[in-house]
């Protein structure tokens, strides 16, 4: 892949955030990707002669302008801030493919991202369709800070394999490695959700069961779909989940140990009581941690 799109298609990913200096960036893509980055090779074309690759950063960077992570607007010559600017986007589709799935496709709250762009006319039978993502970004290795978001949409692709067909151009596919994938797709989007926020996991089961699916996910969800009765055939499954402060799990945590020594209590099982209290004793002491930092 050449450096343009690989820069363009991470976001700029090997730059860290902040304001920098053109030159500074230029260092940053050197030491990434060093076998692009030839010295030698030199573009004679516009005002004054630099290293080719030096050139595709710079296209690379006005491409991305203003699509979410890399912002000119207001900075002296030279300058770029890579930052993602989320001016007050409160929700993410991390998966936005055309939006069909929104009432307001350009929610004034909304960042869609998608791994793709794709252009009107891509589909011949379907000349509107289009993926125009405020950014393109990927959902296994997101560029967003910590608890950024108030609610996900996280709708993945869900055939397996597909040689062609226009399910395959609108969906894209999930590949041989999309266990992993999946889960640290979640993971993704757990870190950069907000705790009491909500991320809603939207699959179709034509390929992989919605249980082996589930099974990738280290939370059990709110509610949603629970049985494949109430959809059709291979239909769509909705499932939220709620993500609670930690020290919130933890309480619930303890109340279930505190219910589990009750019973063996009641039981009289006076030998695993004593673990168990144990057990209870190090959550709250770990709490009691937590909640003193
Ligand atoms: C099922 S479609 C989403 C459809 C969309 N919700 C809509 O309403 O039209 C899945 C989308 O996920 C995108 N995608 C696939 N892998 C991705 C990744 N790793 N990160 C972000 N987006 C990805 C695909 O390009 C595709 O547009």
């Amino acid at each position: 892949m050449s450096l343009q799109k690989v820069l363009t298609q991470t976001n700029m990913k090997c730059v860290p955030d902040g304001l920098h200096h053109i030159e500074v960036i230029y260092e940053y893509v050197q030491e990434a990707f060093p076998q692009e980055c030839d010295n030698e090779v030199v573009c004679d074309t516009g005002w004054a002669d630099s290293p080719e690759w030096q050139h595709k950063v710079r296209n690379a960077l006005q491409t991305l302008k203003g699509k979410g992570r890399i912002h000119k607007t207001g900075l002296e010559r030279g300058y770029w801030r890579v930052q993602v600017n989320l001016d007050g986007k409160a929700l993410l589709d991390a998966c936005c493919g055309a939006r069909s799935i929104w009432f307001d496709k350009e929610h004034a709250a909304a960042l869609y991202m998608d791994i793709r762009e794709e252009e009107p006319g891509t589909i011949k039978l379907q000349p509107g369709w289009s993926v125009e993502p405020d950014i393109i970004g990927d959902y296994r290795d997101m560029v967003f800070e910590d608890e950024s978001f108030w609610h996900i949409m996280w709708d993945i692709p869900h055939i397996m394999e597909a040689k062609g067909g226009i399910m395959l151009q609108k969906y894209g596919k999930l590949g041989h490695g999309w266990k992993d994938d999946v889960a640290r797709g979640f993971n993704e989007c757990w870190r950069v959700l907000k705790p009491f926020g909500t991320l809603v996991f939207k699959w179709c089961d034509l390929s992989i069961s919605t249980n082996e699916m589930m099974a990738q996910f280290p939370v059990i969800p709110l509610h949603g779909t629970r049985t494949k009765k109430s959809v059709n055939e291979h239909g769509t499954y909705w499932i939220l989940f709620f993500k609670l402060p930690r020290e919130m799990e933890m309480y619930q945590e303890i109340w279930k140990m505190v219910f589990n020594c009750m019973a063996l209590l009641a039981d009289g099982c006076e030998d695993s009581l004593e673990e168990a209290i144990d057990t209870m004793r190090s959550a709250m002491l770990n709490l009691q941690q937590k909640a003193l930092v």
